[in-house]
């Protein structure tokens, strides 16, 4: 996983991302003083609500922009930077903890996150995440892919949306028994009059690395958010269609 993030931008538009992430770790199992790493901790903002939680929480993260913020704000907190598909841990932990992460991970590298998430775990720990499920965003790519499509250009989706079948399977093969699963609608609000906007700046950056021009640029999100605001847009509020798988998974 390599984003460039605008981490300043991500924690002040974007804190609805942690916001929801507090309600997943309410799957979580494992005791107070249990030790859980909080895998793709972006700016730490879970890791530091897990340590209010009890747990010795500690985050991993492969973007150094996202782990300044994180240092900064919580120097008390151990965090590393690793990829999360290419990570290993001095000592296994008793849960994994991940929130809006996985779907950043190319479908072919998830078995191999899979398997650095058990090696991580000792034996009965638990694997507990949230992130974008099948058909996440479908009206938001479904305007992109039409925009791109207008002037020539094609669309490429750059996140994996996993059913629960098809993650369920994976986490089978890597070692897991699945004990969880929810496939569900989230409308999620976003900032303000240009929220749409200002999430496809954030959020959807590698699609548009096929279009030199900024201006050709510019007018795709423009035409995208003019569809969009007949879809997603009522009473002066934008709602993403947002859909969330979550599990928890224990290591066998
Ligand atoms: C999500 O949390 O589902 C998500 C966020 C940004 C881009 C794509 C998906």
């Amino acid at each position: 996983m390599n984003i460039q993030w605008d981490a300043e931008k991500y924690s002040a538009d974007f804190s609805f991302v942690h916001r929801y992430g507090n309600t997943v770790m309410e799957l979580l199992t494992a005791p107070e003083g249990a030790s859980v790493l909080d895998l793709g901790c972006g700016n730490g903002a879970l890791t530091a609500a897990l340590r209010e939680r009890g747990y010795a929480a500690r985050g991993l993260d492969g973007s150094a922009s996202q782990l300044e913020i994180a240092r900064r704000d919580h120097p008390g907190i151990e965090f590393l930077q690793a990829d999360a598909t290419d990570f290993s841990l001095p000592e296994p932990v008793d849960a994994v903890f991940s929130n809006a992460v996985l779907h950043w991970i190319d479908r072919n590298l998830q078995p191999k996150l899979l398997r650095c998430v058990h090696d991580a775990l000792k034996p009965g720990g638990e694997f507990v995440f949230e992130c974008g499920g099948f058909g996440n965003n479908r009206r938001i790519h479904a305007a992109m892919d039409r925009a791109f499509a207008d002037r020539g250009f094609r669309y490429s989706m750059p996140f994996c949306f996993p059913t629960i079948g098809e993650y369920a399977a994976l986490l089978e093969c890597a070692g897991f028994r699945v004990e969880y699963a929810i496939l569900f609608e989230r409308p999620t609000p976003l900032k303000g009059e240009s929220g749409m906007r200002d999430w496809i700046d954030m959020f959807l950056r590698t699609p548009f690395s096929v279009i030199a021009d900024p201006a050709v640029q510019a007018e795709i999100k423009a035409a995208a958010v003019e569809q969009l605001r007949r879809e997603l847009y009522a009473d002066g509020q934008w709602l993403a269609d947002y859909v969330r798988l979550r599990m928890r998974a224990v290591r066998l």
